[in-house]
């Protein structure tokens, strides 16, 4: 039987800085849906990568005094190092200022050139330059980008631009409105809808002439590419795309891009017109999801109000930081992360909640005549509702509901159910009870320990482990 084709991605991050919780939060999300896919038995590619060009990475590189490449690789070198350390197992990780990408970027735009959809002209407009984006005036606040907190700057200037407006525009908002380009949650179709409906899109500045850093125009040597059109054909040319637009790779569209809402605009307009002038499907589904918040502001690098990756990973492991992050709350909500909540939240669902009913359940399987495997196999295999919530629910891309419902039907109610039976007394007076009271709790046990496979991955291994072992050590050992 062919596989099923499940292609992934993440957005590919700017290397201004080494990478925050922010960007750890998409990661490990994509990291979880690619490997929930693969244990539903498809074939998955999960695509992530950095963003290494624009007028934004060129200050930063001289202000470091380095040259912007090795600013580039030693940024690079930092989100590869912490995605291991988070264990993100991605199937390619792409560099913009890679040769292969940047010969693909000149060529596509090489035939967006011939197709008269870039033609040359003039831009003026406000620049943020973290955004790497012009804003419309009315959406900046005291002359500030209200994403960055910083000063836009006005920049006119001879470009080269992409055409927006008119039958493409027309073919977009249709495309989005039958979900044939599916963007979700729901309320993030609606911006998207209400933007695109609200006015005739300017076309973009697909160059800058005052921007060393970047790919060269293939048609104009004076100019290079902006920042953005460059970087969305990464999710082509992650797949090994050349950037001839009749020779596309066989894994797309994409069935996911996984995205944050502060790139949501670029993603529902700039991105699917690029395609549709190429002639290229569209991906099928933009999942936006929210921010994570630190002290009510967007935690970001230019604000400089991040938590560090580090000190989560110190204080709660590689599971524990990734539980955290994906049941922090509503996937596609804001959701405020503070260190003192994430505590309680690690003590009260990991030490004492999952943790400690490993360590429980095996202790009092120490009375029981049977190897615990003896529990665990086909005839067994009836916990079906769970299992088709769970499906349903992963396949829904709802992380934090999906965590929710494995620690209420499975961590709480066995805590509850060890309490209501008290099995160290039945084993003692009711043998046979107690055989029976310890068989749903083994069997759910191995049901969790399936169930958190692509949130938890070493997790899950040591369950299965302690459940052939009778052994427990301590899962996450509790933080004063
Ligand atoms: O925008 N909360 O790169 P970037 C949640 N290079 N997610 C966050 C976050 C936060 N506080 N901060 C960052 C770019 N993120 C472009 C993308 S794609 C063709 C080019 C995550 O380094 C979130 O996924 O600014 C957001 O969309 C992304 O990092 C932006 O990363
Ligand atoms: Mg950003």
């Amino acid at each position: 039987m062919v596989k099923k084709n499940f292609y992934i991605t993440t957005p590919i991050y700017y290397v201004n800085a080494k990478p925050h919780i922010g960007h750890a939060y998409t990661t490990i999300a994509a990291d979880v849906l690619a490997r929930f896919h693969k244990v539903q038995g498809e074939d998955v590619f999960f695509l992530t990568g950095t963003d290494e060009h624009g007028l934004n990475i060129q200050k930063k590189a001289e202000e470091a005094k380095k040259e912007p490449q090795i600013f580039a690789d030693e940024n690079t070198a930092e989100f590869k190092k912490y995605w291991e350390k988070l264990g993100i197992k991605y199937d390619n990780f792409i560099r913009t200022t890679d040769e292969k990408h940047k010969a693909a970027v000149q060529k596509a735009l090489q035939a967006l050139y011939d197709k008269g959809a870039i033609y040359k002209g003039e831009y003026e407009g406000y620049y943020c330059v973290a955004c790497e984006q012009f804003k419309n005036e009315r959406d900046l606040v005291d002359g500030r980008c209200p994403d960055h907190d910083i000063v836009v700057e006005k920049v006119k200037e001879e470009c080269y631009l992409l055409k927006m407006s008119g039958d493409v525009q027309k073919k977009l908002i249709e495309k989005i409105k039958n979900d044939e380009f599916r963007i979700a949650p729901e309320k993030y179709k609606n911006e998207a809808l209400s933007f695109l409906e609200s006015q005739d899109l300017r076309d973009v500045s697909i160059s800058r002439k005052n921007v060393s850093w970047g790919v060269e125009l293939p048609f104009d040597k004076e100019h290079t590419t902006y920042v953005w059109a460059d970087a969305f054909l990464n999710y082509l040319t992650g797949l090994g795309w050349h950037g001839d637009p009749k020779d596309i790779p066989s894994k797309w569209p994409a069935d996911v891009h996984l995205i944050g809402k502060d790139i949501l605009r670029v993603h529902a307009t700039i991105w699917p017109i690029m395609l549709m002038h190429l002639g290229i499907e569209f991906p099928k589904l933009l999942f936006v999801h929210g921010y994570l918040l630190s002290g009510g502001r967007k935690m970001s690098k230019t604000i400089g109000n991040v938590v560090s990756i580090d000190e989560m990973l110190e204080k709660f492991g590689v599971d524990g930081t990734r539980y955290l992050l994906m049941s922090a709350g509503t996937f596609g909500e804001d959701v405020d992360m503070t260190m003192e909540r994430m505590v309680e939240k690690y003590n009260a669902d990991l030490a004492n909640g999952l943790g400690n009913l490993l360590s429980r359940i095996i202790k009092m399987s120490e009375k029981l005549n049977h190897e615990l495997k003896d529990y665990i196999g086909e005839k067994y295999e009836e916990r079906t509702s769970t299992k088709e919530f769970y499906k349903i629910n992963l396949e829904d891309i709802n992380l934090c509901g999906t965590l929710v419902q494995i620690w209420e039907v499975l961590v709480r109610d066995d805590d509850k159910f060890i309490e209501e039976n008290k099995p160290w007394e039945l084993a003692k007076s009711d043998k046979d009870k107690f055989e029976k009271v310890m068989e749903k709790l083994i069997l759910d046990l191995n049901l969790i320990s399936e169930l958190v496979i692509p949130f938890m991955p070493e997790t899950s291994e040591k369950i299965k482990k302690a459940l052939e072992t009778k052994k427990a050590g301590i899962l996450f050992p509790r933080i004063k």
